[in-house]
């Protein structure tokens, strides 16, 4: 046995957040759950890569309580008497292998189209009811909307909380609702809910005092973000680490334990003059810890560029990433199409077997077990 990037492997304690490593599973969506409630096959799925020694898993996206949260055919959802079931056994086969697991809390708001689960009629929910920057095709969201939505997070929250979760993640990333809040391109808004930075953030910001105030202080919550959007992969919510600061401060404020900080590549430096990665930034400018992710494991990215088809990939080594975490660029580290190709794949890098480690490949999601 020999562990060839030790730091990976440390333990990592926030409150009382206790991981055995550094290592996450990225949520993944499988939009394998007909009937939207996980199923057996879901359960063993989680079961096995907690097995296979990931420090924590977070769930695909799952559904909150609003009739416009799910874009997809198939999504789990977070409500319902089946579905919270469901969701149970996955916390219990998680936690009897020796895992850690949080759900990832879920709406789509605009990408949502009329014809998806539970009701076909409802339209996609955003901030200005608009599906890409100046088309206005979809419902608008009103101060009661925007009310129901914060009070269907805390209840997702307070939901897992009781069926024995560590956590939450909530999704504000990826041009989904909360991002289409942030994001001025698709927030016209000029109540307190858009306009400033400041007043683009609050949505996501409320979402996370209410989460807290209804699940307590020790009951940790991860919010995910980005700058990239799946409706366009350059954009970015801020430009400076002075935007950054007015972005990330609320949010700090309400309550946020820890920052998922997506990106698709994660040796890329967020901005002129400085190494540092997205996860780079907001750790140095919250002090909170932070989770990175993009490509880690793989040579190339996930999506092929004008459209989310995600590609082949070969492995590649962790010394890169091994040294940034050292450095404490980044707690933690988020692997997602890896632990698609490699249930076991923390397990095989701590026994330093990454030859044994498989290339990632599309066709395995259609296969996934
Ligand atoms: C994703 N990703 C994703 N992200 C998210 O926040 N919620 C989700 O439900 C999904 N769903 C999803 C499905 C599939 C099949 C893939 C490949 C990706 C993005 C994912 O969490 C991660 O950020 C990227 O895959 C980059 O990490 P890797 O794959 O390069 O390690």
């Amino acid at each position: 046995m020999s562990a060839q990037y030790p730091c990976l492997f440390e333990p990592f304690k926030l409150g009382a957040l206790e991981l055995p490593n550094r290592i996450v599973m990225a949520p993944m969506t499988r939009t394998s759950s007909p009937g939207n409630f996980p199923n057996q096959k879901n359960i063993d799925y989680y079961k096995r890569r907690a097995e296979g020694g990931v420090g924590l898993i977070i769930t695909e996206g799952t559904c909150i309580n609003h009739p416009a949260a799910s874009g997809y055919p198939n999504v789990p959802f977070f409500y319902g008497e089946k579905a919270l079931a469901g969701w149970k056994d996955v916390v219990d086969a998680v936690h009897s292998a020796g895992g850690k697991i949080m759900p990832q809390l879920w709406h789509v708001g605009a990408v949502r189209r009329p014809g998806i689960e539970p009701d076909a009629e409802v339209p996609g929910y955003g901030p200005s009811g608009m599906v890409a920057k100046g088309k206005k095709r979809c419902h608008e969201m009103s101060e009661n909307d925007i009310a129901d939505v914060i009070e269907a997070f805390a209840q997702g929250a307070a939901d897992a909380q009781k069926l024995g979760f560590d956590g939450v993640e909530v999704h504000g990333a990826h041009g989904y609702l909360i991002d289409q809040f942030f994001w001025a391109d698709l927030n016209e808004r000029t109540d307190q809910w858009g306009g400033t930075l400041q007043n683009r953030t609050r949505f996501a910001a409320e979402i996370v005092k209410a989460i807290k105030d209804r699940t307590g202080p020790d009951f940790p919550v991860i919010l995910r973000w980005s700058q990239w959007k799946m409706q366009e992969y350059t954009a970015k919510l801020t430009n400076t680490p002075e935007e950054m600061e007015t972005f990330l401060k609320p949010l700090v404020d309400a309550g946020v334990d820890i920052f998922h900080c997506s990106t698709r590549r994660f040796w890329e430096p967020e901005f002129e003059r400085s190494n540092l990665n997205l996860a780079g930034w907001v750790k140095k400018i919250t002090g909170k810890p932070t989770i990175t992710v993009g490509s880690v494991g793989l040579d190339n990215d996930f999506i092929n560029e004008g459209s989310p088809v995600f590609k082949e990939a070969e492995t590649s080594d962790l010394s890169e990433l091994a040294s940034r975490m050292e450095a404490g660029e980044f707690d933690l580290a988020a692997v997602g199409r890896a632990l698609i190709a490699n249930p076991e794949w923390a397990n095989q890098v701590r026994d330093g077997n990454m030859e044994s480690l498989k290339p990632y490949q599309k066709e395995m999601l259609a296969e996934l077990i």
